[in-house]
C-alpha cells in the first residue's frame, strides 16, 4: 500500500554555512537555522559534510547532533573518512550522494549499478549501527534495483532534471521527467524501499512531486535558504509546508 499520510519535510541547511563561509566567521549560524527550521515545521534537518568542507563543517555536525530534537539526515560521499564520522555520530539517517563526476549517473544520482559490491560493503556497518541508509539516485530502474540489492532501506530520487526542465520552460522534458519520477516512485515502493525525493525543488515545482503517494519525505535546501532572505526562514518553510500539505490532501 502506498503511503497517503503526512509528507515529511527535511530542511537542508548547507547554504546557511555557504554564506557564513563566504566571510570565514561565525554568522549566519547553521545551528540557529536548524533550530528555527524545526520550530517552523521541519520534520528533519539535512546537512551534507562535503569532502572539501565547502559549507558544513565537522563542528556543525557535532553541534547538530547535540541541539536537534528532530532527526538528522547526514549526507555524505562513500568514503572511509565519512563512514568513520557517521559511525561516530550515528545520525538517524545517512544519505549516500555522489561528489565526484565518475560517481554519478548521466542524470546526476549515484552510480550504484556499477559499484554494487563496494557500496554493499560500505553501507553494511552503517546499517548495523542503526542508521537508516538512503541512496541518492536518478529515476532509473537499474539504479533502484541495485540500491535494493545492496540493502539500502531508502532511496532519494533526484528531482534536479525535472526542476531544470521547468526552469528552462521545456514542458515536454519536464513532463517526461515527472512521469519517470512518478513511475519510479511506484516501482521502488513495490520493492519495499522507502521513497524520498529532492534537489532543486521550489514553490513552483514541489506540488506534483509532493502528490506522489509513495513519496514519504522531501529534502529541500537552496531555494528555502534563498527565499528566507525575502520572507524570513520560518515563513519560507511554512509556505513550503502548506504547498506540500495541499498537494497531499
Ligand atoms: N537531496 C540531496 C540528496 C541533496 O544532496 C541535496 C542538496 O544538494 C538536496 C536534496 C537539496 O537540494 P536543494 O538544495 O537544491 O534543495
Amino acid at each position: 500500500m502506498a503511503n497517503h499520510g503526512k509528507l515529511r519535510l527535511g530542511v537542508n541547511i548547507d547554504h546557511v554555512a555557504t554564506v557564513r563561509n563566504a566571510r570565514g566567521g561565525a554568522y549566519p549560524d547553521p545551528l540557529r537555522a536548524a533550530k528555527i527550521a524545526q520550530e517552523a515545521g521541519a520534520d528533519g534537518i539535512t546537512a551534507h559534510l562535503r569532502e572539501d568542507r565547502r559549507h558544513i563543517s565537522d563542528a556543525d555536525i557535532e553541534g547538530l547532533m547535540d541541539v536537534l530534537s528532530v532527526p538528522l539526515n547526514f549526507e555524505m560521499a562513500a568514503t572511509d573518512e565519512m563512514q568513520q564520522i557517521a559511525l561516530r555520530h550515528k545520525p538517524h539517517a545517512v544519505c549516500i550522494v555522489p561528489e565526484k563526476r565518475e560517481e554519478r549517473t548521466t542524470e546526476g544520482g549515484l552510480e550504484v549499478a556499477r559499484e554494487e559490491n563496494k557500496l554493499a560493503h560500505f553501507i553494511a556497518p552503517l546499517r548495523d549501527a542503526g542508521c537508516r541508509v538512503s541512496i541518492f539516485i536518478a529515476a532509473d530502474k537499474r539504479q533502484i534495483e541495485a540500491a535494493h540489492r545492496i540493502g539500502a532501506q531508502v532511496i532519494e530520487l533526484h528531482t534536479g532534471a525535472y526542476c531544470d526542465a521547468h526552469a528552462e520552460g521545456d514542458t515536454d522534458k519536464r513532463d517526461q521527467e515527472l512521469q519517470a519520477l512518478r513511475e519510479m516512485s511506484g516501482f521502488a515502493h513495490s520493492l519495499g524501499l522507502e521513497v524520498h525525493a529532492g534537489h532543486g525543488l521550489t514553490y513552483d515545482t514541489v506540488t506534483p512531486v509532493a502528490a506522489f503517494p509513495e513519496v514519504m519525505e522531501l529534502n529541500i535546501g537552496h531555494f528555502l535558504i534563498g527565499e528566507s532572505i525575502f520572507l524570513g526562514l520560518a515563513p519560507a518553510i511554512a509556505q513550503m509546508r502548506r504547498l506540500m500539505d495541499a498537494a497531499r490532501a
